[in-house]
């Protein structure tokens, strides 16, 4: 069957974050797709529905065989199983219990940044301590590993994007080998965020941080979902994986104090149908969003050279070098929130502030290529009058 994601639903005036937030403006930011889901999906919510009573479900067997098979067939990770995989109400939720469990209040825990901006409250809120290891910028970005070491001899945990937003790094094999050679040496435990796992891209397959050698999965944790890569966000739900029984008994209990542990009837549903029947739209959904990224590097490299798109290895966020927009005189703080409201109100354009990503995202945009392409183009046209137009805005 062939899906078709150059048509979408309208989803203004539906509460949707995305449109609704910032109306009148063309939004390319936050991190869900304009697309519908899989049909296969849509019909199993819709049979879960006719049956017309949604109290407390037990999360059954068949729900971690999907699971299981999934990731066994397409990324080489074989043992999930009901035994190690808490599952809860998202990944925020997961990440946020798994550093609940693993510090006390004070620890310090690392973050690659620019990196998700929900990771920050997450840390705070734990009442733990950011430590940023800044990645390493050279047109793309790469780890800045003595940095890495420095902070590791530090921090009680590494929370690990993987693959990363907002940098579009799919990281490989041997980066990730890396990581857990020195996480081990220090002994940090590492809580890896792999939402975006199944949105790569040619060349570069995405690596399950559980299939590196068993001495690195005892000391870590896995937060998966299929929530971003079949557009189910509003729906919530997603599994902590742990292999080692003790650290699983951990965020269990802490799953349970932060009463994150029931998770929704649709959630199971929709991961079922996902994991067992959404592989053909998915592998069609990457292609059309790798050549919606294609068409933004190409777009942007003719019309717009002065920007620096990077190039996207996985997710479906571009992250834009825009620090040659700053005007004369103009001080790069502060620069990215400057131009993300000019875009607004210029050219009607919502983009993603780099700067929520960290100071190290300060100067870029990040861009959402989730939707169909005549409009991503319409976004990238506006982008480029946006720009012009605020680098010809003398400062002050
Ligand atoms: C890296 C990362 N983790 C977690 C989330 C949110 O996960 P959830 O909605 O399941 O809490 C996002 C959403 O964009 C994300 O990019």
């Amino acid at each position: 069957m062939t899906y078709n994601f150059d048509q979408c639903p309208d989803r203004r005036g539906t509460e949707s974050v995305k449109w609704d937030l910032y109306p009148g403006t063309l939004p390319l930011w936050v991190a869900d797709m304009d697309f519908k889901v899989a049909p296969e999906i849509q019909a199993a919510l819709q049979k879960r529905l006719e049956h017309g009573v949604f109290g407390y479900e037990l999360v059954p067997d068949s729900y971690f065989e999907a699971m299981h098979k999934w990731f066994a067939q397409r990324h080489g990770w074989d043992d999930i199983d009901r035994r190690n995989i808490v599952p809860t109400t998202g990944v925020i939720a997961a990440y946020s219990a798994a550093i609940k469990a693993m510090t006390v209040p004070g620890d310090k825990v690392m973050v690659m940044t620019p990196c998700y901006n929900a990771f920050f409250p997450a840390i705070r809120n734990n009442k733990c301590v950011q430590l940023d290891n800044p990645l390493k910028y050279d047109g793309h970005y790469i780890v800045d590993w003595d940095d890495f070491e420095k902070k590791a001899a530090e921090a009680k945990v590494l929370l690990l994007c993987n693959p990363h937003n907002p940098a579009g790094r799919v990281w490989t094999r041997e980066e990730l080998l890396l990581m857990a050679r020195i996480c081990r040496q220090h002994n940090v435990f590492v809580i890896s965020d792999e939402i975006h796992c199944e949105l790569t891209y040619p060349g570069h397959d995405y690596t399950p941080w559980a299939t590196l050698p068993e001495e690195y999965v005892l000391n870590s944790v896995s937060c998966i979902s299929p929530t971003k890569a079949f557009n189910l966000a509003g729906i919530q739900i997603a599994n902590i994986y742990a292999k080692d029984p003790a650290v699983l008994s951990k965020m269990d209990r802490a799953i349970n104090d932060n009463e994150c542990c029931d998770v929704n009837v649709f959630g199971v549903t929709a991961l079922k149908a996902a994991y067992t029947a959404g592989g053909e739209w998915l592998d069609q959904l990457r292609e059309y969003l790798y050549h919606n990224a294609r068409t933004v590097s190409c777009f942007l490299e003719d019309e717009l050279p002065a920007v620096n798109v990077l190039p996207l290895e996985g997710t479906y966020l571009m992250w834009i070098d825009c620090r040659t927009a700053l005007r004369e005189g103009e001080p790069l703080e502060g620069f990215s929130e400057r131009f993300g409201k000019f875009l607004q109100e210029k050219v009607q354009l919502t983009l993603s502030t780099g700067s929520i990503y960290g100071a190290a995202g300060e100067g870029f945009m990040r861009v959402n290529i989730a939707c169909p392409r005549s409009r991503l183009l319409d976004g990238m046209q506006r982008f480029i009058v946006g720009f012009e137009a605020y680098k010809s805005t003398p400062w002050q």
